[in-house]
């Protein structure tokens, strides 16, 4: 399928980045403690050695907001000269308001339209890649893009399938104009909704709305055929990867930096084989676990910050999800 951006006038690019996670830290020791499982088995199966859980009371938004006054300062700007905010996130405070709308209003970001994109773990590469097109056709200046989540309110603390998995935090970026070829120079989204069933939350929704029954079924938690997602996700990180540099006019040598969505270190590192790029991986998987929609941003702040990834660094962003969905994104770095 072809896609194109329609008559860009200018290019787009990330001017700052910011995250957050909560303090507290779940080692795999603690789980050991909750489900029948071990740090080895959780270690060699993932790569996972613990994850940051929110407080009491911290709602998704409270991270967002967090990351997001980060990105601002990161990127020099005030809150007021945001024209739209876009939070990609399966875990917001409520299903409405969205969870853009509190952060807009928490920062006082009086002039921005806000709204959610619900893409599951890929949620941040489509929500830059719709920011990105809304800038580089020049319909908006400055947007704010968000991944936040808090995926130990929706995790099953007694099913050792998925609550080893999972952590809290959030991510942000500021998307501003630059040179066109410049910055954020592709994207590619997927989907198949045909597989959705793989990765679920059932409950809570209109097709099962929250009833005791589906509390007591424990219907309102993550449901995943873990090993399925894992086929899928190594098939699509390649193909993900390939389509963009494609796109992109770029060999898979010109690339100096992969951040891929973080969900299991075994995983990276088969996609990474296969696309010849394992030693260009940027990792915290073993720290935070999987952080769904925030772990690319999160990655991308961290990478930038400590000055791995600098100004020039060709860097693929590439990751998977609830949907099911898929998605890549290509920038040229620059701050
Ligand atoms: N501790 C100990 N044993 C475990 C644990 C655990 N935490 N979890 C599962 N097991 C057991 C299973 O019960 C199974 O036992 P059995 O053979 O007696 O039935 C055995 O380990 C093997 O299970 P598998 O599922 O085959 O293990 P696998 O090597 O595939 O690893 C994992 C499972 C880690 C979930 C892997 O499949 C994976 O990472 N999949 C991708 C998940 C993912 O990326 N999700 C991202 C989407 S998130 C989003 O969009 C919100």
């Amino acid at each position: 399928m072809k896609t194109r951006t329609p008559n860009p006038i200018r290019g787009a690019r990330i001017a700052g980045t910011g995250s957050a996670v909560p303090e507290r830290i779940l080692t795999n020791f603690d789980l050991e403690k909750m489900v029948d499982t071990s740090d080895e088995w959780i270690v060699e199966r993932t790569g996972i050695k613990e994850r940051r859980i929110a407080a009491e009371g911290t709602v998704t938004s409270d991270l967002a907001k967090e990351a997001a006054l980060k990105a601002l300062d990161d990127a020099g700007m005030t809150a007021d000269e945001l024209d739209l905010i876009i939070v990609a996130t399966v875990t917001p405070d409520t299903i409405f308001p969205s969870c853009a709308c509190v952060v807009q209003g928490e920062i006082g970001a009086k002039n921005a339209a806000a709204f959610d994109i619900s893409a599951g773990c890929t949620g941040f590469v489509y929500a830059l890649s719709v920011a990105r097109d809304l800038v580089a056709s020049g319909r908006y200046d400055n947007i704010l893009v968000i991944g936040a989540e808090i995926l130990s309110r929706i995790v099953d603390w007694q099913d050792r399938n998925t609550c080893v998995l999972f952590g809290d935090g959030a991510g942000a970026a500021v998307i501003r104009p630059c040179a066109y070829g410049e910055g954020i120079i592709e994207c590619v989204l997927r989907s198949d909704g045909s597989r959705g069933d793989v990765l679920v939350l059932p409950a809570g929704g209109s097709g099962m709305p929250a009833s005791c029954e589906t509390v007591k079924s424990k219907l309102h938690y993550i449901q995943m055929k873990g090993n399925l997602v894992y086929r899928f996700a190594v098939r699509v990180m390649v193909e993900g990867a390939m389509e963009v540099l494609e796109k992109a006019n770029l060999r898979k040598e010109d690339i100096d930096y992969v951040i891929p969505h973080q969900a299991n270190q075994r995983l990276i590192d088969l996609a990474a084989e296969r696309l010849g790029t394992q030693d260009k991986i940027y990792s915290n998987i073993a720290r935070l676990g999987n952080t769904s929609a925030a772990s690319i941003p999160i990655a991308l702040d961290e990478a930038a910050r400590s000055g791995q990834v600098k100004d020039g660094d060709i860097v693929l962003l590439v990751g998977f999800g609830a949907g099911l969905t898929w998605g890549s994104a290509i920038l040229k770095w620059s701050k």
